[in-house]
C-alpha cells in the first residue's frame, strides 16, 4: 500500500473544471494529473489527450467540462469524466490513463501505488520549466 496523501476537499474541485496536481512516477518522471467531478463520481486522470499525448486537457486554468465530460481543447473530443472513455471525434475509442484516488469524509486522497504526490498545480508551477517532465530538480 502506498501512502495516502490528502489532495483537497471535495468542494474545492470545480464543478466545471479540474483540480490540477503533479506527481512523480516510478521511473522518476513527473506527470500532471487532473481531479474531476463527473456525474456521480470523483476521478483522477493523467493530464493528456489520447489522440495527441502532448496535448494537455488542463492547460493551467482548469479542463473544459460539459455534462460530465472532459473536452480536449485541441480537437474537441469528449471523455467521460467517470470512465475516462471517449466515443467521439479524433480520440474515439480511447480511454484516459487513470490515477487511483479515494474519497473519504469529504476529502480526496491520492492512493495510487504507482506515483507520489509532488505539489498542487502543473509541472511548471514548481520550477518555471514548461513541460520539463525529465528535468529533475528540487
Ligand atoms: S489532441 Fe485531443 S482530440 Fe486531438
Amino acid at each position: 500500500m502506498g501512502v495516502k496523501v490528502r489532495l483537497t476537499a471535495i468542494e474545492e474541485i470545480p464543478e466545471n473544471g479540474s483540480f490540477l496536481f503533479t506527481v512523480r512516477e516510478h521511473d522518476g518522471t513527473r506527470e500532471e494529473v487532473i481531479l474531476v467531478r463527473g456525474e456521480g463520481c470523483i476521478e483522477a486522470w493523467k493530464n493528456f489527450c489520447q489522440h495527441e499525448t502532448d496535448q494537455r486537457l488542463d492547460r493551467g486554468f482548469g479542463a473544459a467540462m460539459r455534462d460530465g465530460e472532459i473536452i480536449c481543447p485541441k480537437h474537441g473530443s469528449m471523455f467521460d469524466a467517470c470512465s475516462g472513455h471517449c466515443d467521439n471525434g479524433k480520440a474515439a475509442g480511447s480511454t484516459l490513463v487513470p490515477v487511483d484516488v479515494t474519497v473519504d469524509d469529504g476529502a480526496v486522497y491520492l492512493t495510487d501505488d504507482e506515483c507520489t504526490f509532488l505539489h498542487e498545480g502543473g509541472i511548471e508551477d514548481d520550477d518555471g520549466m514548461p513541460g520539463s517532465s525529465s528535468h529533475l530538480t528540487f
